[in-house]
């Protein structure tokens, strides 16, 4: 890694040429956003192509290439451009598909692309769709309920594509710190696989009729399936306010996590669900900053810590009886959004941001490198995310600046990304001129966000953002595995 750093930070100083935006200043109608304009990567460039939305949190793109996207509190909206190149797209078509304003989060596209999933707080909906005249079927059917709880209310779908028929929904825990995910039966705090074949049996009941994927999951809203294994991972927003030994550790404890929770088939194969991996919530947590915990002796990042140390519960008792995650990231930065790249070489993680820290962390949309299946770093790293769009500034955050969610794979290897608390789609495009390299940067510091190497050369991404300002346009260069991947 380090090599490569160093050649990308080689790239970047000689890449002053890649701040000028000759080749956008063709397209019409620019938007630019309200607050300041985020950091974007050297070697990608960035732009808002849609306002108005109201809290857009997941994208599908169907067989025709229309967007369709999961507007919570409004409905299901198909929206198509006229696409002039490059970033340069101009919102054609805007239809409300659907209008139900319980739908708050969840959708998802079945593999023939001819059935949409959504879900509210209790319920998986599922509308046949054509997506040859944009319509959907007027008889809905319920096909997953028993959903209800409180406080985590998104149930995320994903329909998997290593085990046709399936439909995997994420749940989270109902509240802070709930007891309740201790018992299996309480659905809450899981991921569960449900068998949409079985049509005889709808509506299927959460815990009665979906196998178990993982459990003592905090709130793992963001989960993929990696394309080229199958292998599912999802990222886990941890606990507010932890403490450890009633001793409050929250400011940089306990880190956000990658987990890694095998397949549908090994799933279905299980005897019993309760086998599954438990990752330890309520009781152990991931270490992300080790010195900040008391009698932290032998932790490492993303080891588990119990918060309570005694004769049952302890460090020890954490790391036999739970899995650990696979990656850990910085406390509080909330990751919601995971989407593997088509040949599951990368996955792609939106960072929502912190919401009531003193010193705002995340607001960002990141990359972490994958192999087979794998990440590349360690379980140890403090530092295994490359920053593709960040705010430069988080002091502005979360008021004034953009909060990452929805990532969809859009036409000829550009990426469509929702911010929700503003509204907006923006469209990210890698730049076919810009340096080669990879770098990453730890994304707890503001003062690295979006600086191209962790730091080393603060003043590039500042540089960027200043550059791009009148334009409303954001900067960037490249990135040689991504545009591979892409
Ligand atoms: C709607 O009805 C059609 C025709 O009977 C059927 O093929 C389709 O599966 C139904 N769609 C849903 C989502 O139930
Ligand atoms: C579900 O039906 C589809 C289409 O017939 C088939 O490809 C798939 O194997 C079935 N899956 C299960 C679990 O029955
Ligand atoms: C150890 O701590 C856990 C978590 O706080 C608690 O539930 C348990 O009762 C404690 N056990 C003993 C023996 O104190
Ligand atoms: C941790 O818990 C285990 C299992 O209850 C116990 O055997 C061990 O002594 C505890 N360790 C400490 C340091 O208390």
């Amino acid at each position: 890694m380090k090599g490569l750093r160093t050649a990308a930070l080689a790239a970047i100083l000689s890449s002053a040429a890649y701040l000028v935006l000759a080749d956008d200043t063709t397209c019409e109608n620019i938007l630019s956003p309200s607050y300041p304009v985020p950091a974007v990567h050297p070697g990608w460039k960035a732009q808002l192509i849609m306002e108005g939305l109201v809290r857009p949190r997941t994208l599908e793109v169907d067989a025709e290439g229309a967007l369709l996207i999961l507007d919570a509190g409004v409905g299901i909206r198909r929206v198509t451009f006229t696409d002039h190149g490059s970033t340069c797209l101009e919102v054609d078509e805007n239809d409300l598909l659907v209008d139900d304003d319980r739908l708050n989060h969840g959708m998802a596209l079945s593999l023939d692309g001819r059935t949409i999933y959504a879900s509210t707080p209790d319920s998986v909906y599922a509308w046949s769709y054509d997506p040859s005249t944009g319509s959907i079927s007027d008889n809905r059917t319920t096909v997953v309920d028993g959903m209800q709880s409180s406080v985590h209310v998104t149930r995320t779908l994903l329909v998997s594509r290593h085990s046709p028929g399936y439909l995997v929904i994420a749940r989270g825990s109902s509240d802070n710190l709930a007891h309740q995910a201790h018992d299996l039966d309480a659905g809450v705090s899981q991921v569960r696989a449900f068998n949409l074949n079985n049509t005889a049996a709808y509506p299927i009941d959460f815990v009665a009729g979906g196998r178990v994927l993982g459990w003592g999951l905090r709130n793992s809203v963001g989960i993929d399936e990696d394309p080229a294994t199958g292998r599912i991972y999802a990222v886990e927003t941890s606990i507010d306010d932890v403490e450890r030994n009633g001793e409050l550790i929250k400011e940089d404890n306990p880190a956000e996590e990658l987990n890694y929770l095998g397949t549908v088939a090994e799933a279905l194969e299980r005897e019993d669900d309760a086998d599954a991996p438990n990752f330890g919530y309520p009781v152990c947590y991931a270490v992300w900053e080790a010195d900040d915990i008391p009698d932290h002796d032998g932790l490492e990042v993303g080891d588990q810590f119990s918060i309570e140390t005694n004769s049952t519960l302890n460090d020890t008792t954490c790391s036999e009886n739970y899995v650990s995650p696979r990656l850990s990231f910085a406390a509080h930065t909330v990751p919601l959004a995971m989407r593997f790249t088509r040949e599951g070489s990368q996955a792609w993680i939106t960072f929502h941001g912190s919401f009531n820290r003193e010193d705002p962390t995340g607001y960002t949309l990141s990359v972490v490198q994958f192999n087979d299946g794998e990440p590349v770093e360690p379980a140890t790293s403090h530092d295994s995310v490359t920053h593709i769009m960040s705010m430069a500034d988080l002091t502005t955050c979360p008021d004034n600046c953009f909060r990452p969610m929805a990532i969809a794979w859009g036409p000829s290897g550009r990426v469509f990304l929702t911010s929700d608390s503003t509204g907006e789609l923006y469209i990210i495009e890698r730049r076919a001129d810009g340096p080669s390299g990879t770098q990453s940067g730890t994304i707890e510091r503001p003062e690295e966000t979006g600086s191209p190497d962790g730091g080393d050369d603060p003043d590039s991404a500042a540089v960027g953002v200043s550059a791009v300002q009148s334009l409303g346009l954001a900067v960037a260069a490249v990135l040689t595995g991504l545009l591979v991947a892409m």
